[in-house]
């Protein structure tokens, strides 16, 4: 390495490490996603200055080929002179009927074939499968509190989790009490017990486009209509385009994940959550926020829970532990000032209460604060494993495919050229020992047949990285 460096040249020094590092990319010594040595430790290594490995890297920062993530150091990211991000779709003339159940059920089951590299599945935590404690935590209660944990919780949830929960939001600059949340059977109850607040049968609901399939589900099976906002991949919603669509259209309430979209891993800023907040407020409509992903952010900080800006209680706020910690637990809550107590009426009616042992298991390995930092570590494996998947796709594609460079989460969305089934894609991938999500199942309407959704929810591996090339290479015949 010491050798590459010399003040002799002319060239500058810093220049001179910023090519050292990607020369070093370019014969595969660094690959997208891995840490690069601190600078302290670059510039004793080369004896050179601090400032000068700073001013490399700041260098390769600025052409996007380097990011510096908090607390954590720089990492080499998939950036690519190829790299472009799928188009924004056009505004739906009207709403919809969804009818995607159908759909939802076939692609499901062959999503879970066991043997099948999962990349249809968006399951965070099958990147840093966390069992160990989780189970420790789950004899520890067993054995403590026996039979208390398999009784019947309280409906509204176990207090000492939502305790936990009110320190959470305190972190997040969120004021709340335990009485203003209520636990549901993951966050798919309490999207589905929040429309129902806001909404009855045959009335509009506006959703993001594309947007996670079970919210369309939900919507279909509650006999509501969808009005489709299209999403930027970098920007999220428009607030203009939030604006035209209240404007012009019936619309009840939003659905909308302001932290992390999925499938397109785009976000907002918290000036921009506040003014939508005030826009939907102002009009009576109700937010149901999606914030499943919220915690797995790649930035510098959390995004604020748009519930922050509610003046009116208007807001309700959905999540769970299913992207973070344990899916099959099946444990998550909704968030309301105002309409908690309805909230917890209906989740009476329809499930009685969440399970306690989950519910008592997750509390204690929140409080212990094991929680929090195997959510650093997932995170940090995530953002890898995304640069991973990018860079591979983007050095091995010919097919002028699309891609997003989510702002966190777990997922790609791809958009392939229009001659692409994503459906026949789908079936091809299968038979190949892939399983991917087909783009049609993220809108009522058939504007995303040529796209598709890929999971880097999985622990990286060459036989993943082979997978995913003989993926592509279905891709480019089924382009053509
Ligand atoms: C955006 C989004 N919202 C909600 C859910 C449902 O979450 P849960 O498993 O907690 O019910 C999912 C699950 O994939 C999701 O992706």
């Amino acid at each position: 390495m010491q050798r590459q460096i010399s003040r002799e040249q002319s060239r500058y020094l810093y220049r001179q490490v910023a090519d050292l590092i990607r020369d070093m990319r370019e014969n595969g010594t660094l690959r997208p996603g891995d840490r690069i040595p601190s600078l302290r430790h670059l510039a004793e290594k080369l004896q050179i200055s601090v400032p000068t490995v700073k001013q490399a890297y700041e260098e390769l920062e600025r052409i996007g080929m380097l990011e510096s993530r908090p607390k954590s150091g720089y990492y080499l990211t998939s950036f690519s002179h190829k790299s472009s991000t799928p188009r924004k779709s056009r505004m739906a003339k009207h709403a919809i009927a969804v009818t995607r159940q159908e759909l939802v059920e076939q692609v499901h089951t062959a999503v879970h074939t066991p043997g099948t590299i999962p990349f249809g599945i968006s399951n965070p935590v099958g990147a840093l499968p966390n069992d160990k404690a989780l189970a420790r935590w789950t004899r520890r209660v067993m054995s403590s509190a026996r039979e208390h944990a398999i009784g019947y919780g309280p409906f509204a949830g176990f207090e000492p989790l939502r305790r936990q929960l009110v320190l959470r939001y305190l972190d997040m600059g969120l004021s709340t009490q335990p009485e203003q949340l209520v636990i549901t059977n993951g966050a798919q109850e309490a999207l589905a017990i929040s429309l129902q607040l806001f909404a009855k049968p045959g009335d509009v609901i506006a959703v993001e486009s594309p947007c996670y399939f079970g919210i369309l589900e939900l919507i279909e099976s509650l006999g509501m209509l969808a009005y489709e906002i299209p999403l930027c991949a970098e920007t999220g919603i428009s607030l203009d385009d939030v604006a035209t669509a209240i404007d012009k259209h019936p619309i009840k309430a939003c659905v909308f994940s302001s932290s992390i979209t999925n499938p397109m891993g785009a976000s907002i800023s918290d000036a921009d959550k506040q003014a939508l907040v005030l826009l939907l407020e102002s009009k009576g409509i109700g937010l149901i926020e999606d914030d499943v992903y919220g915690d797995l952010y790649f930035g510098q900080q959390r995004g604020k829970p748009a519930q922050c800006y509610s003046e009116k209680g208007l807001v309700i706020t959905c999540s769970s532990f299913s992207k973070t910690a344990a899916p099959g637990h099946r444990v998550g809550w909704l968030l309301s000032p105002t309409l908690a107590g309805p909230a917890a009426r209906l989740k009476r009616a329809l499930s009685c209460s969440s399970a306690l042992l989950n519910q008592w298991v997750l509390t204690e390995y929140l409080a212990s604060g094991e929680y929090d930092r195997y959510l650093r570590q997932l995170r940090q494996v995530l953002y890898t494993n995304k640069e991973r998947m990018r860079a591979c796709i983007l050095e091995n594609d010919d097919s002028g495919l699309r891609l997003t460079n989510p702002a966190g989460g777990a997922v790609l969305w791809l958009e392939l050229s229009r001659k692409t089934d994503g459906s026949e894609l789908f079936h091809q991938a299968l038979s190949a020992g892939m399983s991917i999500m087909p783009g049609s199942l993220f809108a009522p309407s058939e504007r995303y047949r040529h796209c598709i959704r890929l999971s880097y929810g999985l622990p990286w591996s060459d036989k993943v990285e082979e997978a995913l090339i003989k993926l592509l290479r279905i891709m480019s015949t089924l382009s053509q």
